[in-house]
């Protein structure tokens, strides 16, 4: 931007113009004042002198003749300064101090005769063609015992004396005034420069600041307004090249974290402008530079989009699994409310899914393996039972190898319910019917306990969609559990039909599950008590395919227990 250099002109015009008006004011008055008082002065005196000569005049009009009174009036000249004229109510002048009456003109329009005639005093000022110059005329009427005006006496004065006196004062004044407009603009030039190379010297500091050169400083060593702005200006300056230092340094901070974190991360403000990012999530959508710009500019995958726009627009956390160019990525997005932001973090899980699968794979293939000689082991032991009265060991080993071939039977349940093309099949089936039949499964055991089973349902209908055969594995694994954790008491089982779920509570009177252990008996081979459950032939399988089952039905187990009180499961599958 250009910009025009102002500033000096305008100060020396303020400054001349500051000066002159005043100037020519000061004369205008003077000169009006002084010649009206001055006039006011002579005026007065001249009708003084007019009536002072008044009495005189009149008997001279009534004794002498014309040619003695013009004598009389001629020698009065040499005392005074003015001019006296007699002047008849014809306007013919009989005498005058200075010419000769009959030589002069007829003054009967003169101003100050026709204000005379009508008994004024009369009053004029003119230029007088006989003397040449301003005069004063003053006139007053002679009247006769019969008040008739017999004649007019007319003083008058030359104003040249006044005129040359205010000449003189006006010129002493301009002369005064002059002296005084030149040190009034040496003044102002030279605070004027005083005052611009202070502003120069501000300008050129923020120009550099403009420019980004932080941390200069501005030198006015003056003690004034100048210096206190400097002052201030250099604070801020050290401020703001303090304040740059550490942005910088927060900003170097956060781009090595950002580039040494794994994961892709993508932070978005709420107009969706991209304010910050790592290589990571640039390689994911292979873009480059895409700070401060749309994500929808350069983010070409549309679930990602819509995952986004999703976050942005109900500023929920929440997670997604997505498939990005032959990887799995887990994008969690979540809303940073003090920046006001939106925070987006990609896990690449390809490598933990692939581990998973070559470990599903194992387990399946190796379960597969050992159930074939197992099963041989056992049909030899049954003969070898037949055939041996020592029975002690056979059932030693009977028993060691039913719990391996249970243990392995779970182990293949779970790998098909891991399994990718795991398929459900969906029917209709009475819950208190497959529950009464899963009960009979445990009777023996039941009476060894001597524990009651109640089944209560508020609902006249208790039928419910799902996989009848897997959640009947379910229900085993659950009600076997709450029979074996119990030993002595009720095992409740409740069902109802609320918004759209099957709701199905397991309660006992058991041992109870320790707070700390209630996340991860979901987990494979988890058992609380690792001897206890050896002493009662449990893997810690069962909770595991009872959770798989479950999530496949896209439901959900919670688990609620107080030790030595008992425990309470409750299934959620949606209808
Ligand atoms: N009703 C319950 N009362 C108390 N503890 C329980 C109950 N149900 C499960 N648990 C605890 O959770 C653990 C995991 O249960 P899970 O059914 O997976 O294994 P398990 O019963 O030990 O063996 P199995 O594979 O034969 O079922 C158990 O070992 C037990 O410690
Ligand atoms: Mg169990």
């Amino acid at each position: 931007m250009k910009f025009k250099k102002e500033i000096p002109k305008r100060l020396i015009i303020t400054s001349l113009l500051t000066i002159l008006i005043p100037i020519i004011l000061i004369v205008t008055i003077t000169f009006f004042y002084v010649r009206d008082s001055s006039i006011k002065i002579y005026e007065s005196n001249l009708v003084e002198i007019a009536y002072m000569l008044e009495p005189t005049i009149k008997e001279k009009l009534f004794s002498d003749d014309e040619i003695k009174i013009d004598e009389y009036i001629k020698s009065l000249k040499s005392e005074k300064e003015f001019r006296l004229t007699i002047i008849k109510p014809d306007g013919s002048v009989i005498a005058d101090s200075i010419l000769d009456p009959t030589s002069m003109e007829n003054h009967k329009s003169r101003e100050e005769i026709i204000e005379a005639l009508n008994g004024q005093i009369g009053k004029s000022i003119r230029y007088s063609s006989s003397t040449e110059e301003d005069m004063l005329y003053i006139s007053l009427p002679v009247y006769d015992s019969f008040n008739n005006i017999i004649s007019i006496i007319r003083v008058s004065l030359s104003l040249k004396e006044l005129n040359s006196l205010i000449n003189r004062t006006i010129l002493n004044i301009v002369l005064i005034s002059l002296i005084g407009l030149s040190i009034g603009l040496i003044l102002s030039f030279y605070y004027s420069r005083y005052f611009l190379s202070n502003i120069n010297e501000i300008k050129n500091f923020l120009k550099e600041l403009s420019k980004k050169n932080y941390g200069k400083k501005i030198i006015i060593k003056k003690q004034d307004e100048f210096g206190e702005i400097a002052q201030y200006l250099n604070v801020l300056s050290s401020e703001l090249e303090e304040n740059i230092k550490s942005y910088k340094k927060e900003q170097e901070e956060i781009n090595t974290i950002l580039s040494s974190i794994e994961e892709g991360v993508l932070v978005i403000n709420s107009d969706g402008l991209i304010t910050l990012c790592n290589q990571v999530f640039e390689n994911i959508i292979k873009e480059i530079d895409i700070i401060n710009k749309h994500y929808w500019e350069v983010v070409k995958n549309i679930e990602i989009v819509d995952f986004i726009k999703n976050i942005l627009k109900t500023k929920e956390t929440q997670k997604k699994e997505i498939y990005i160019k032959n990887k799995n990525y887990l994008i969690k997005g979540f809303y940073l409310k003090t920046i006001n932001e939106f925070v987006f973090t990609f896990f690449d899980t390809s490598s933990i899914k692939k581990i998973e699968e070559v470990k599903r794979d194992f387990v399946r293939d190796a379960s597969h393996e050992l159930k074939t000689p197992l099963t041989a082991i056992k049909g030899f032991v049954e003969t070898l039972e037949e055939e041996i009265d020592e029975k002690k060991y056979i059932e030693i080993i009977k028993r060691n190898v039913d719990r391996m071939i249970n243990i392995i039977n779970d182990l293949i349940t779970l790998s098909k319910l891991e399994d990718k093309d795991v398929v459900l099949e969906i029917s209709e089936f009475d819950f208190i019917e497959m529950i009464n039949n899963v009960i009979k499964i445990f009777s023996n055991k039941i009476k060894e306990k001597n524990l009651k089973i109640k089944i209560d349902t508020d609902n006249y209908n208790t039928k419910m969609k799902g996989d009848p055969y897997k959640l009947e594995q379910v229900f085993i694994n659950l009600i076997d559990n709450a029979i074996k954790y119990t030993e002595k008491g009720e095992i409740n089982i409740n069902f109802y039909l609320k918004e759209g779920n099957a709701i199905i509570e397991i309660i006992d009177t058991g041992i109870g599950i320790p707070e700390e252990y209630l996340d991860r008996i979901f987990e494979r081979f988890y058992v609380v008590n690792k001897s206890r459950s050896r002493e009662l032939g449990g893997t810690g399988l069962g909770l595991s395919i009872v959770k798989h089952i479950i999530a496949l039905h896209n439901g959900k187990i919670e688990v609620k227990s107080e030790v030595g009180k008992g425990s309470k499961f409750i299934i959620t599958i949606p209808q």
